[in-house]
């Protein structure tokens, strides 16, 4: 272990170590996979951003470990290279960064290492300093060494009586089997309430805003059932490919990649019933009830599609499977749309449709709940005989510039009585001059916490996994070919189809 310490750190190591104040406490992050893309492109600025803003306690450590060799000095400048968050032109960042950065360090280890693990206990043990030390450790690396890592950093981590708990990034597994796998793997060596499932969606601000929006207005939440609401739409697309990402892209496909997770916790917080309270017990109690009435998914109710490469503008976009790193005949989907239904007493019948997409035309993430027609709607003339533009619809625009936004008939000013659809409008930027953090700040400084209010519980999975699993089985069974889009497109027109079935216009 010696080997692995800095003189300074042996020296401590050695002496007896510094005694915390009475009562005093400190917190050691370790990134696991720190050398990693999401590393550098999330982590590192959301707890820089959580620093800046006081959120972090007074006595931290941030350990960056993986195999690549750096030194702590390399990890700074790694760090303060691609601290492009929303703060760093703010005055006195500077001076934060720097303090910011003397708080970072670095271990070289291999994931499977009980050993090198060992080294790192040793090194957190001499920047706790005899405190109280709470651990949290954040697995930013690919699923296959998840369990390793856990049993490692448990079997290896010997803080001095706080808390240690470990952060999961998606994918958990490819379906319920695999994913039953990767739990009961983790469970070995950690209990329910020290694993933190991350889906960063729940950090996003406005899907946080859901549960207000439902159960702080009395004017939403009686409309919000079968009674008022003819479908509810959740829509994710991306201007761009999976450039870069093909290789892990390919082995999961759109619908593990965005659907089963991102746009089902969505959903899962819009149509859940409320809540006892807003423990995090409460809540996913809640999630897990609504995800279990929902029927598995199966191949009628599914349109798949994968991108292919179009010019435009004298440019030439790449399909899908021009990146390098794609099978050439690969028919994994790059978009897709759904139709899910829940079986209970306040949404029976009603579609809830989901299309998520990458190389589409815009980049957006949305939910659109569609009302129903006003039963004898005094002013339907004046809509003429397309009476579904005179439904109410309520956008939650969850990005980019998020907004809050209700389709409402009114009358156009004048002598005459002519009508036309205004939006009432909540526009973020216009009402709120904070920037909104980044959904990793919030997730992170909840899991320092201790809130699992926005981490999924083994439960929920389990039951995300059972809606989706039958359908993808389905897909790889029958080998179903996607159809094609051109890269920038709106998509295959299969999803039109899809929904006319159901009587839907997406929105
Ligand atoms: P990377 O592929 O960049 O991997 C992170 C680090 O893990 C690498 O720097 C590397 O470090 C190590 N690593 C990579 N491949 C292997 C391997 N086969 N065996 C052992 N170690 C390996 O991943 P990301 O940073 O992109 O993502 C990390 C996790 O977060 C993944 O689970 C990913 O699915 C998930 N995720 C990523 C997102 C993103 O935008 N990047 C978004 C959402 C989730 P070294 O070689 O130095 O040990
Ligand atoms: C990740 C997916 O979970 O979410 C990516 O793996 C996707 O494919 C990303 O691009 C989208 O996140 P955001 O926050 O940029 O909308």
């Amino acid at each position: 272990i010696k080997d692995a310490l800095s003189p300074s750190e042996e020296a401590a190591l050695e002496g007896p170590l510094p005694s915390g104040g009475e009562g005093e406490s400190t917190v050691s992050i370790t990134v696991v996979g720190a050398s990693g893309d999401l590393a550098k492109k999330k982590i590192f600025p959301a707890l820089f951003a959580l620093f800046y803003e006081g959120c972090l306690p007074k006595h931290f450590t941030i350990f960056g470990y993986a195999r690549s060799k750096m030194t702590d000095q390399e990890l700074r400048n790694l760090i303060s290279g691609t601290l492009t968050c929303r703060i760093d032109q703010r005055e006195s960042c500077d001076d934060k960064i720097d303090k910011f950065l003397k708080n970072c360090f670095y271990h070289s280890g291999q994931y499977n290492s009980e050993a090198d693990f060992k080294q790192l206990d040793a090194k957190l043990k001499v920047h706790e300093g005899g405190r109280l030390a709470n651990r949290l450790f954040y697995l930013s690396i690919p699923p296959n060494i998840f369990i390793d890592v856990a049993r490692c950093a448990s079997r290896s981590s010997s803080p001095a009586k706080g808390w240690t708990r470990v952060i999961v990034e998606k994918p958990f597994g490819r379906d319920s089997e695999s994913s039953a796998e990767l739990t009961t793997g983790l469970k070995q060596f950690l209990s329910e309430e020290q694993i933190y499932r991350i889906d960063h969606y729940l950090g996003k601000e406005l899907v946080e805003n859901l549960s207000v929006l439902r159960f702080s207005n009395l004017v939403f939440e009686p409309l919000w059932s079968r009674q008022y609401i003819r479908n509810v739409q959740f829509l994710f697309s991306e201007d761009f490919g999976t450039e870069g990402r093909g290789g892990y892209f390919d082995n999961y496909g759109i619908i593990r990649d965005i659907m089963q997770n991102h746009l089902l916790q969505m959903l899962a917080l819009f149509a859940m019933e409320p809540p006892v309270s807003l423990d995090a017990e409460d809540i996913r109690n809640e999630k897990v009830k609504v995800l279990r009435s929902m029927r598995a998914l199966h191949l009628e109710d599914i349109v798949v599609g994968q991108y292919k490469s179009h010019v435009r503008g004298g440019v030439k976009y790449p399909g899908y499977t021009d990146d390098k790193t794609v099978p050439s005949n690969s028919i994994t989907p790059t978009f897709a749309a759904a139709a899910l239904f829940i079986d209970n007493a306040r949404w029976d019948g009603v579609p809830f449709l989901m299309k998520a997409g990458k190389a589409l035309h815009n980049r957006r993430t949305e939910i659109r709940v569609q009302f129903r027609h006003v039963p004898g709607n005094l002013y339907k003339r004046s809509f003429g005989t397309d009476l579904d533009q005179a439904t109410n619809e309520l956008v939650i625009r969850v990005q980019p510039d998020e907004a809050i936004y209700l389709k409402i008939n009114n009358k156009i000013p004048g002598l005459g009585m002519r009508l036309d659809r205004s939006n009432l409008n909540l526009h973020y930027a216009d009402r709120y001059s904070r920037e909104i953090p980044d959904a990793y700040e919030r997730l992170l400084l909840d899991a320092v916490e201790g809130e699992r209010r926005l981490f999924i519980r083994s439960d929920e999975l389990d039951a995300a996994w059972a809606i989706f699993t039958p359908l993808l089985k389905e897909l790889e069974l029958r080998k179903v070919a996607p159809e094609l889009y051109p890269y920038g497109s709106r998509g295959p027109v299969g999803a039109h189809y899809l929904a006319a079935k159901y009587n839907v216009r997406w929105g």
